[in-house]
């Protein structure tokens, strides 16, 4: 269990003023009920109202939009925990957008993972408002969550990151400040570069055992404890065993990271080789009709070659994934 620390008196997670929880995804929703139920009041707000509603308690109360968050949290703090940047755009800068009700010295902290070049451009608009922002996305899937031990990689500015880590403290096990706004970000594309691609190669390693006449039960406890072992291998082999890929992270947000890290990559040094292979895996895995299954279903593409079932055939590889 985490130590609970509890809030210094100034702090917004009173509990008198609710902190503000903006979608309620796979990953959000048990975010906003942790924050719940270790006793902060949250107001929370949802796309889909339906998923708000039926979160509603004595602990946790919904508004019908953006606008009408940002004026009921007004000075205090607000997490953000949607699909993508254009979605936190919409949210933040819409016509009913958070932005043009939250009041000077709010604090928006977003936990999506984004291009940290949209951090910096939500953190400058928002500014002239004199709202704060922090980037805070987080590193660790939905079974973490649940058991609040998931990282936040936070960047933006040091009192900002002061204010909001005993809230964070609340639903992770870990706050590490990597810098300025946008640098949370960047490390988190770091991150899932090495999640998703390490993910992509291990499926090769188990068709290339099947191949080989294998057994990959025993193939999988044995590349546990060599050289091939890895976090993501242990975490996926149920998934790899059973071939059963009940979402935690979906194949169309994965590739949207791997989007997102080919973005960085080439505003930098160039374009990424093995990046681009595991996106182009990620995006067969797309066309046969996985987009919305764990993104460990990447296996079906390596174990066909690739191969679109005729009835999927006509499933765009954009089509599920966000833009
Ligand atoms: N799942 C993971 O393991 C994981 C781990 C670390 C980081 N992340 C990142 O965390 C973020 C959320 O992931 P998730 O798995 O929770 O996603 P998810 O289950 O797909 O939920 C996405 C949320 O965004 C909302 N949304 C999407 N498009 C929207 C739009 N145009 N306008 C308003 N709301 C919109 C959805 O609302 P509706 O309910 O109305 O659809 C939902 O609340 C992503 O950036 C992801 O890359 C995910």
């Amino acid at each position: 269990m985490n130590a609970v620390p509890g809030p210094p008196p100034e702090h917004p997670a009173t509990p008198e003023i609710a902190v503000g929880f903006a979608g309620l995804g796979a990953m959000g929703l048990l975010f906003a009920r942790n924050l719940a139920e270790s006793g902060v009041p949250v107001l929370v707000y949802n796309r889909t109202q339906s998923k708000a509603e039926a979160m509603a308690s004595a602990s946790v109360k919904w508004v019908a939009t953006p606008k009408d968050l940002g004026r009921a949290v007004s000075r205090g703090v607000t997490f953000v925990m949607l699909s993508d940047g254009p979605a936190t755009k919409s949210f933040l800068f819409g016509r009913s957008g958070y932005g043009r009700t939250a009041g000077p010295g709010a604090l928006l902290v977003n936990l999506a993972t984004v291009d940290p070049e949209e951090s910096r451009a939500f953190a400058a608009r928002l500014g002239e408002r004199g709202i704060h922002y922090l980037d805070a996305p987080v590193a660790g899937s939905v079974d973490l969550a649940a058991r609040k031990e998931v990282t936040f990689f936070v960047g933006g500015d040091e009192v900002d990151v002061a204010r909001v880590r005993p809230l964070l403290e609340r639903i992770g096990r870990r706050v590490d400040h990597l810098g300025p706004v946008g640098s949370g970000n960047a490390m988190k594309l770091v991150n899932n570069l090495l999640t998703i691609g390490n993910t992509a190669l291990a499926t090769e390693a188990i068709a290339l055992a099947q191949e080989l006449g294998l057994d990959l039960s025993r193939v999988l406890e044995l590349l546990h404890s060599g050289g091939g072992q890895s976090t993501m291998l242990d975490r996926k082999a149920p998934a790899f065993r059973e071939r059963r890929y009940a979402a935690q992270f979906t194949t169309a947000l994965a590739r949207k990271d791997l989007r997102l890290v080919e973005r960085a990559a080439a505003r930098g040094g160039g374009p990424l080789r093995m990046t681009r292979e595991a996106r182009k895996m990620l995006e067969a895995s797309m066309a046969q009709g996985h987009g919305s299954e764990d993104f460990s279903s990447v296996l079906e593409v390596t174990l066909t070659r690739g191969r679109v079932p005729a009835a999927k055939s006509a499933e765009s590889p954009g089509a599920a994934g966000p833009a």
